[in-house]
């Protein structure tokens, strides 16, 4: 049976201050794409909203207070950020899912067809992370990628927090003390692992990383199981 990764890359990843490194990011996870593909591996790709999420929902936020119903807006901009990849790896000419799937049950089917799979969120009530940890326990993967804006888990918000130590390497329980568990998040905001997703993990016992996907050489030996900068998080 072929290995099957999957990563969930924060929307934020998608929107790189300059152009020109937003273009030269992408030509390096396109290429290390290719590279799992061509090893003979799968990988889902799932993909967060990011800027367009937060802007959308900011806007309905104005008329609607409803939590589910701004979620579905964040979720239309998950699905616009993994066309987005989606169109790019197809381009690459790897063997790519032509539609974005709207459930993890519906990915890890796909995944068993097509060799990538690229989605965005599901439903309300939880982030991208989530769906990528229902992802990997759906497709039997080998562990879940956290491709994010920060280099580690820390102790402590690093932003407010100048003793913020960086964990190299926890468990899911150790985990759950820093994010909480299943409650979750108001529409749009952030933490470095969504407690939903930490819940869920515990459930399944899964292995999660957590590194700066800004790096595409760390997310590389993080897939090759090799050390890698950032958090490994043991089930
Ligand atoms: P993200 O998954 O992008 O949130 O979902 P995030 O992880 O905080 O942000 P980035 O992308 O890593 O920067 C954006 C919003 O979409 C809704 C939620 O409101 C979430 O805050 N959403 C997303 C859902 O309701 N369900 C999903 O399955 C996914």
């Amino acid at each position: 049976m072929p290995k099957v990764h999957v990563v969930a890359l924060g929307g934020s990843l998608l929107r790189p201050e300059e152009a020109e490194q937003r273009s030269i990011w992408l030509g390096r996870l396109r290429q290390l794409v290719i590279h799992l593909e061509g090893m003979g591996q799968k990988l889902g790709l799932v993909i967060g909203g990011g800027a367009p999420a937060r802007e959308g929902i900011e806007l309905a936020r104005n008329c609607i207070s409803d939590s589910a119903s701004l979620d579905q807006v964040g979720i239309a901009a998950t699905r616009l950020n993994a066309t987005i990849l989606q169109q790019i790896i197809l381009d690459a000419g790897c063997k790519v899912n032509p539609e974005i799937p709207t459930s993890t049950q519906n990915a890890a089917e796909s995944l068993q067809e097509y060799n990538i799979v690229v989605m965005g969120g599901t439903t309300p009530g939880h982030t991208t992370d989530a769906v990528a940890v229902a992802l990997a326990r759906d497709a039997n993967a080998a562990h879940c990628v956290i491709a994010t804006n920060v280099s580690h888990v820390y102790t402590a918000d690093p932003r407010n927090n100048s003793d913020a130590q960086k964990i190299r390497d926890m468990t899911l329980e150790e985990l759950a003390e820093i994010t909480g568990v299943g409650k979750p998040l108001q529409p749009g905001a952030s933490a470095v692992v969504d407690p939903v997703a930490v819940g869920w993990a515990i459930e399944s016992n899964l292995t999660l990383a957590v590194l700066d996907g800004r790096e595409i050489s760390r997310l590389e030996e993080a897939l090759e199981g090799l050390p890698f900068e950032g958090t490994l998080i043991r089930g």
